[in-house]
C-alpha cells in the first residue's frame, strides 16, 4: 500500500515559526537538556518572581511527583490581559458569535476584557471567594464564561468547568467532589435554537449539596427562573457596584488552576487537576507553533469551554499569546448546515480548530454549504479528539482548505493540558490519518504488554518518557488513583491509555483506547459510568457497556441489558432506559443500542468478557478468540443471534 504524503506548502513555511530544519534542531535540544530548553522558554509569559529552578520531576514509581518552575510566582490571569492592555488594548481579544445568527456578535478588546474580568473577580471576593477556593461554572459558550474562568485566575481560586450539556446529577458530583462554595450558571443556554434550563438544573443538583453553596446567576436570556433568596446571586446586580478594578493575587507556579473532571474506566469521574506556571507556559507554546499563530489573526476553535480544548485552545492558549479567539455558542448545523463556514466568512477566520465528528456530520449533507461561503481567509485547519478517518481528512483538506491548508491532526488528553503530537504547519509533511511527530519536549515510546520498549516501526501501547510542563499534577482529593492510573502499569512512564503504531519515518498513529473508555463524538465516556446508571435503574438487574463503529460519532454506546426478574422487555422500556442514561450522565451519554441480554459472558471467576461483547458489537463474530474460559457458553450464542447487526 503506498501512503499519501503530503509535502509542506513553500509558502506555509516562508512565514512560519518553525521550519523542517528548526523542528529538527529544536526537538533535539529539547529531550537532550529539557531543564535548559524549559528555562528559555519559560520566559514566554510574564513571571513575578522569576523562578530558579526549571523542572523538579521524578517519575519512579510510586514516589512520582511533578514540579516545574516550582519558585517561581506569577499570575495567570494577567499574563493573558494585563500585559497586553499596554501595547494591543484596543485590539479584539475575544469574538462572541451567538447560537443565533440575527443577533450580533461582540468584539471584546483587551481593555474591555480587563474591566470584564476584574469586576468580576470583585463580585466573587464580595461572595466571600478567596485563594485556593474552588468555584464550579456551569455556563453556555458566551464571553461570561470567560470572564468567569479568568476572574477565577485573578484571585487565585480553582475553578471546574462543568459542561452545560451535563446533567443535574453529573453536577452535584463535581460540586461535592470538589467541594466548591461557588456555583456560578445562567438562566438559559440557547443552543442550536433551543435553550437548555440551565438554573433549573442547577436548583436540581444544589439539592443534594452542602446547603452553604452559594449560586451566582448570570442572564443570558432573561426567561423565567426560580430563585432561593439567601442562596442565589444575580451577577449583573453585584456587579453593578463592583469595581473594575482588582489587583491579580501573585500566586506560586504550582498553585492549582483549575480542576477539570473526565472520565476513566472505573464508573467515578477524575478531577484532573492542572497548575499555573508549566500549564500556562505549555498552552502558550503549543499554540503559537502548532497553529503558527500570526499576531492579528483571528483564530476559532470550536470546542466548549466545558472540556480541555476550550481551556487550553480557546482560552488560556490563545489569550496569552495576545490573540484574537472566536467564541461560537452554536451548534455546527443551526440554523443549516453551512454556520462553521458562514462564521469563518463571516469573522475571517484563518486559523480553524473543529473534531472530526463535526466534520463527518457536515460531510454527509453535501458541499454546497461550504461552496457558497467565502473561506479564502483560512490558512490552517486542525483536528483534535480521535483519530480522524482518511475520507473526513481529505474531505477537510480538498474542501475546507481548498487543498493548501495544512491539517494539524493534534493528539492530546484532558491530562496532558496541551498538544503532545501533532504536526507544525511549516515543517512536517502530512499523512492523512497520523497525528506524526511529538511537540517539543515530548518523548513518546512504544511499549509491549510487558512494558518492554519496542524500536522501530511497531505497534503497540503509547506511554511517554518524562515530564513536559503541561502535564496534570494529581487528581483532585486522591493522589494514590493518580499513580495509580497513569504510572502503575508501565514504571517510569506516563500511560495515556491509548494504543498506537509508529510508523518507519517515525510518524505516530493513534489506534485508540486500550481501557474501558470509549471516544464518542470526540467525548471521552467510561463505560462504567453507563454501566452504573443502568443498573440504577430499578428494572435493570445487570448492563454491559460497549463501544462500536459509528459514521458520525466515531464510535456509539452499545449496552446489553439483563432485566430484574419478571420484567418483560419491550422497545419502550429500551426507550425509558435510554432517556434515563440522558437524564442521569447527560446527552451526550445517551446509548445508540440497547441489547436485551438474559445472561452476560462471565469468566468462571464471574468476571464479564467484554472482549466477546465488543465483537458482537463490531458485527466481527467470525473469530470470537478463546471462548474456553466462559463459565456458560450458552449465552455467547444468544447474544451473536439477536444482536443490532441481524435484526
Ligand atoms: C483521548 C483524550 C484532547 C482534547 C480532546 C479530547 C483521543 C484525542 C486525538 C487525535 C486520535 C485522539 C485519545 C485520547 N484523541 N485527540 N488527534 N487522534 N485520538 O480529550 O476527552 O481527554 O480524550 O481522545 O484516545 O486518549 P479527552
Amino acid at each position: 500500500m503506498t501512503e499519501t504524503v503530503i509535502p509542506v506548502s513553500p509558502d506555509v513555511a516562508k512565514s512560519a515559526s518553525v521550519t523542517a530544519e528548526s523542528y529538527e534542531a529544536m526537538y533535539a535540544a529539547s529531550v537532550k537538556d529539557p531543564a535548559a530548553f524549559w528555562d528559555d522558554h519559560g520566559r514566554r509569559i510574564d513571571w513575578i518572581r522569576p523562578y530558579s529552578t526549571v523542572k523538579a520531576v521524578n517519575y519512579d514509581y510510586p514516589d512520582v511527583s511533578i514540579r516545574w518552575f516550582d519558585d517561581g510566582t506569577l499570575n495567570v490571569a494577567a499574563n493573558c490581559i494585563d500585559r497586553h492592555v499596554a501595547t494591543r488594548g484596543d485590539q479584539t481579544a475575544i469574538i462572541f458569535e451567538p447560537d443565533d445568527p440575527s443577533e450580533a456578535a461582540q468584539h471584546i478588546t483587551y481593555s474591555q476584557l480587563k474591566d470584564e474580568v476584574s469586576r468580576f473577580a470583585n463580585v466573587l471576593k464580595g461572595l466571600g471567594v478567596g485563594k485556593g477556593d474552588r468555584v464550579v461554572i456551569y455556563l453556555p459558550m458566551i464571553p461570561v464564561a470567560a470572564y468567569a474562568m479568568l476572574a477565577c485566575a485573578r484571585i487565585g481560586a480553582i475553578h471546574s468547568v462543568v459542561f452545560a450539556g451535563f446533567s443535574p446529577d453529573a453536577l452535584a458530583d463535581r460540586v461535592n467532589d470538589s467541594e466548591a462554595r461557588l456555583v456560578i450558571t445562567a438562566d438559559h443556554a440557547p443552543r442550536g435554537g433551543r435553550a437548555t434550563a440551565l438554573k433549573s438544573n442547577a436548583d436540581k443538583a444544589l439539592r443534594r449539596c452542602k446547603d452553604s453553596v452559594k449560586l451566582l446567576v448570570c442572564t443570558r436570556t432573561g426567561g423565567q427562573i426560580d430563585w432561593v433568596e439567601g442562596r442565589d446571586f444575580r451577577y449583573e446586580d453585584l456587579a453593578e457596584t463592583a469595581s473594575a478594578d482588582c489587583p491579580p493575587e501573585e500566586m506560586d507556579a504550582e498553585d492549582p488552576l483549575f480542576i477539570l473532571y473526565t472520565s476513566g474506566s472505573t464508573g467515578k469521574p477524575k478531577g484532573v487537576v492542572h497548575t499555573s506556571g508549566g500549564y500556562l507556559v505549555y498552552a502558550a507554546m503549543t499554540h503559537e507553533h502548532v497553529f503558527d499563530y500570526k499576531d492579528g489573526e483571528v483564530y476559532w476553535c470550536t470546542a466548549d469551554v466545558g472540556w480541555v480544548t476550550g481551556h487550553s485552545y480557546i482560552l488560556y492558549g490563545p489569550l496569552a499569546n495576545g490573540a484574537t479567539t472566536l467564541m461560537f455558542e452554536g451548534v455546527p448545523t443551526f440554523p443549516d448546515a453551512s454556520r462553521f463556514w458562514q462564521v469563518v466568512d463571516k469573522h475571517k477566520v484563518s486559523i480553524f480548530y473543529t473534531a472530526p465528528t463535526a466534520l463527518r456530520a457536515l460531510m454527509g449533507k453535501g458541499d454546497e454549504w461550504v461552496t457558497k461561503c467565502d473561506l479564502s481567509s483560512l490558512r490552517i485547519l486542525g483536528s483534535v479528539g480521535e483519530p480522524i478517518n482518511p475520507e473526513a481528512w481529505s474531505w477537510y483538506h480538498r474542501v475546507i482548505g481548498k487543498g493548501k491548508c495544512p491539517i494539524v491532526d493534534t493528539w492530546w488528553q484532558t491530562e496532558t493540558g496541551g498538544i503532545l503530537i501533532s504536526p507544525l504547519p511549516g515543517a512536517t509533511p502530512l499523512k492523512p490519518g497520523s497525528a506524526t511527530r511529538p511537540f517539543f519536549g515530548v518523548e513518546p515510546v512504544v511499549l509491549d504488554d510487558q512494558g518492554n520498549e519496542l524500536s522501530g516501526a511497531v505497534s503497540g501501547v503509547l506511554a511517554i518518557k518524562d515530564s513536559w510542563p503541561g502535564q496534570m499534577r494529581t487528581i483532585w482529593g486522591d493522589h494514590a488513583r493518580f499513580i495509580s492510573t497513569y504510572f502503575e502499569m508501565f514504571k517510569g512512564y506516563y500511560f495515556a491509555g491509548d494504543g498506537c503504531r509508529r510508523d518507519e519515518d517515525g510518524y505516530y498513529w493513534i489506534t485508540g483506547r486500550v481501557d474501558d473508555v470509549i471516544n464518542v463524538s470526540g467525548h471521552r465516556m467510561g463505560t462504567a459510568e453507563v454501566e452504573s446508571a443502568l443498573v440504577a435503574h430499578e428494572k435493570v438487574a445487570e448492563a454491559a457497556v460497549v463501544g462500536y463503529p459509528h459514521d458520525i460519532k466515531g464510535q456509539g454506546i452499545y449496552c446489553y441489558v439483563t432485566l430484574m426478574e419478571g420484567v418483560e422487555p419491550s422497545d419502550a422500556l429500551k426507550t425509558e432506559l435510554a432517556n434515563w442514561v440522558r437524564t442521569e450522565i447527560g446527552p451526550i451519554a445517551k446509548p445508540d443500542v440497547i441489547q436485551w441480554a438474559p445472561g452476560l459472558p462471565k469468566t468462571r471467576s464471574g468476571k464479564i468478557m467484554r472482549r466477546i461483547l465488543r465483537k458482537i458489537a463490531e458485527n466481527d463474530t467470525g473469530n470470537l478468540g478463546d471462548t474456553s474460559t466462559l463459565a456458560e457458553p450458552a449465552v455467547v450464542d444468544d447474544l451473536v443471534a439477536n444482536s443490532v447487526h441481524k435484526q
